[in-house]
């Protein structure tokens, strides 16, 4: 058999992890050839691309980002690519694609699949938001290094008494506010899901000071948004790739808690630093795993699916309910904090 294999969407730890473990799969295990696409569905609508054989992946386990390179491609870009992507499949003697990639490249992976491409999808964001897998791999990651950096924070926020508030990412979901500041016990988390109350917000951080508490952690989630017409509130546009640009929600919370409350606040963006860097031994494992089940899928013809993680096991889902939602914060994991707003 002949696998290509591309990463695509935002980089996110444990990218390599499952380049290295479809190569062994493939190569040692069932003799086959593997190609990897350089910079994500650019690669495959290019024909950019190398051999991937054990040397090509030694070393790769523990690092972060992509050896591959990754790509953020434009919805109708993809859309009037499917030919030459089916061509250049032809062409390479492909019997299988295994793309690597959140919503976006799902989303794409599933058009290929639909135009009758042989594509087995594997599933990545450290925003833990992709439907029908209980975990993506990347998402333990950046908790890890969200939670670090929330402890860090604690110590200077009490030394100036100060309110600081803390982005993570999370465009559509508070998975990494929610378990990061659950992890590091923060007075006040707000995610998407909810839009929130700057009234309620400055209750609950004033309610602290008034006890005798001398600093308050505020973890925000990038994508949250106040309830409508609550404050005023700047929003950024959409990029190219149709994504929403955020203008700072830390940023604005930090202005008008510190206006309300009278005491400093300071934003802190986490940004990238959530997705650099080597992953944990939880996301090396998730991901070597969906890695090799992903070629013992193509080995079987299951095209059209995408592995995930259900409970402890290792099952393929259609790439179609893959993509249909968003996996959301649910209400019962809120009820478990007094500090959700
Ligand atoms: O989807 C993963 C993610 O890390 C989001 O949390 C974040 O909003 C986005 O990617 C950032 O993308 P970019 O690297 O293109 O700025």
């Amino acid at each position: 058999m002949r696998i290509g294999v591309l990463t695509s969407g935002g980089d996110c730890p444990g990218l390599n992890a499952v380049i290295r473990s479809v190569v062994h799969r493939a190569v040692v295990d069932h003799g086959d050839d593997v190609i990897g696409f350089h910079d994500g569905w650019r690669g495959l609508l290019e024909a950019d691309y190398r051999k991937l054989d054990l040397d090509a992946v030694a070393g790769v386990l523990a690092t972060g980002g992509t050896i591959l390179g990754s790509s953020r491609v434009r919805p109708e870009q993809l859309r009037d690519g499917v030919e030459r992507a089916r061509e250049n499949v032809a062409a390479l003697g492909l019997d299988a694609v295994i793309p690597i990639g959140g919503e976006g490249t799902l989303k794409a992976a599933r058009l290929l699949s639909d135009a009758g491409l042989p594509v087995v999808g594997v599933p990545k964001t450290i925003d833990n938001d992709i439907a029908s897998t209980d975990v993506t791999f990347g998402f333990d990651t950046a908790v890890g290094v969200a939670t670090d950096a929330l402890d860090r924070l604690k110590t200077t926020a009490e030394s100036h008494q100060r309110v600081l508030i803390v982005e993570v990412m999370g465009r559509h979901t508070g998975w990494i506010a929610l378990q990061s500041g659950m992890a590091a016990g923060a007075h006040a988390i707000v995610v998407p899901e909810r839009p929130f109350s700057i009234d309620e917000l400055t209750e609950v951080v004033g309610r602290r000071f008034a006890a005798g508490k001398r600093f308050a952690i505020v973890v925000v989630a990038e994508g949250a948004k106040p309830r409508p017409g609550s404050m005023d509130f700047e929003t950024g546009g959409t990029d190219v790739y149709g994504h929403e640009r955020f203008a700072g929600v830390a940023r604005q919370l930090a202005v008008e808690l510190e206006r309300r409350l009278g005491k400093e606040a300071r934003p802190v963006i986490l940004g990238h630093v959530q997705r650099g860097g080597t992953p944990t031994a939880y996301d090396r494992v998730l991901a070597t795993r969906f890695g090799w089940h992903a070629v013992e899928a193509a080995h079987l013809g299951a095209f059209g699916m995408m592995t995930a993680l259900r409970g402890t096991d290792i099952t393929l889902v259609p790439l179609a309910e893959a993509v249909e939602q968003l996996k959301t914060v649910p209400a019962e994991r809120y009820a478990e904090l007094d500090c959700v707003l």
